[in-house]
C-alpha cells in the first residue's frame, strides 16, 4: 500500500469541492491539535505530506491523499477549539459534519484522541453523527510518548468505556505516537484492509 509515495490529490473547502467518490476512503478526525496531520505523515513515512503546526487550527480543508491508486486518506480540520476566525471555524465544522454524514466511499473514520486528555464532551457530536450515519469508526490514541505506561492503560480503559455505548464504534483502541513510531505498523495494516486489491 505504501510502496509508492502518497500524493496530495485535492483540498476541499466546501462540500461541492470533494473529489468524485471513486476509491475507498479512510478519514482522520479529532480535536484541533490532536495530531491528525502528523499521524498521516508518520503512516506515509513522508514528513512533509500534510502540514502540521503547534497552533491548533492548522488544517482548514479536507485534504485528500492518494495511496497507490487503491485508497484515499482524508486529513480533516479539527473541532473543539482552534485559533482561527469564527466564520472560518463555522465553515469547516459544517464541512466536517456534511462529509462524515454523506460520503459513500468512507470505510472507516479514525477518531484521534490525545492520550493525555481522553474523550471530551466535544468528541460526542462526532460519535453521534457517525453512529447515526452507520459509519464505522475507531479510537486512536495519539501522543502516547508523553505518558507513562500505567497512565496509558488508564486512558485506554476510560476511552473503551466511553465508546462501549456507541453502536458504530470499533471496540479496539489503537495506541500511537508519531514521534516514536509506536502503533504505526498496526494502523497501516488496518488501513490496508480497506484498500482495493
Ligand atoms: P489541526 O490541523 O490544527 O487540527 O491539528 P492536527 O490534529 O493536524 O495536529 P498536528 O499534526 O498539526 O500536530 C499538532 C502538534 O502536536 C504538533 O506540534 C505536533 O508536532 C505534535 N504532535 C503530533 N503527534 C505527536 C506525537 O505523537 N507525539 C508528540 N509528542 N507530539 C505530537
Ligand atoms: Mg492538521
Amino acid at each position: 500500500l505504501f510502496s509508492r509515495p502518497a500524493a496530495f490529490l485535492r483540498g476541499a473547502r466546501v462540500i461541492g469541492d470533494l473529489p468524485p467518490p471513486d476509491l475507498p476512503e479512510v478519514a482522520f478526525a479529532g480535536r484541533s491539535n490532536v495530531g491528525k496531520s502528523s499521524l498521516i505523515n508518520a503512516l506515509a513515512g513522508q514528513g512533509d505530506l500534510a502540514r502540521t503546526s503547534n497552533t491548533p487550527g492548522r488544517t482548514r480543508e479536507l485534504n485528500f491523499f492518494d495511496l497507490d491508486g487503491r485508497l484515499r486518506v482524508v486529513d480533516m480540520p479539527g473541532y473543539g477549539y482552534a485559533k482561527a476566525p469564527k466564520a472560518e471555524i463555522a465553515r469547516w465544522t459544517k464541512l466536517i459534519f456534511q462529509f462524515l454524514r454523506g460520503r459513500v466511499e468512507l470505510r472507516r473514520v479514525y477518531v484521534l484522541i490525545d492520550a493525555r486528555h481522553g474523550v471530551k464532551a466535544n468528541d460526542e457530536p462526532i460519535f453521534k453523527t457517525l453512529d447515526e450515519a452507520a459509519v464505522s469508526y475507531q479510537a486512536v490514541l495519539t501522543k502516547v510518548d508523553k505518558l507513562k505506561q500505567a497512565e496509558v492503560a488508564k486512558v485506554v480503559e476510560s476511552v473503551g468505556k466511553a465508546l462501549a455505548k456507541h453502536p458504530a464504534a470499533h471496540p479496539h483502541v489503537i495506541l500511537t505516537s508519531s514521534q516514536t513510531g509506536q502503533g504505526i505498523e498496526e494502523l497501516r495494516a488496518e488501513m490496508a484492509a480497506f484498500a482495493l486489491a
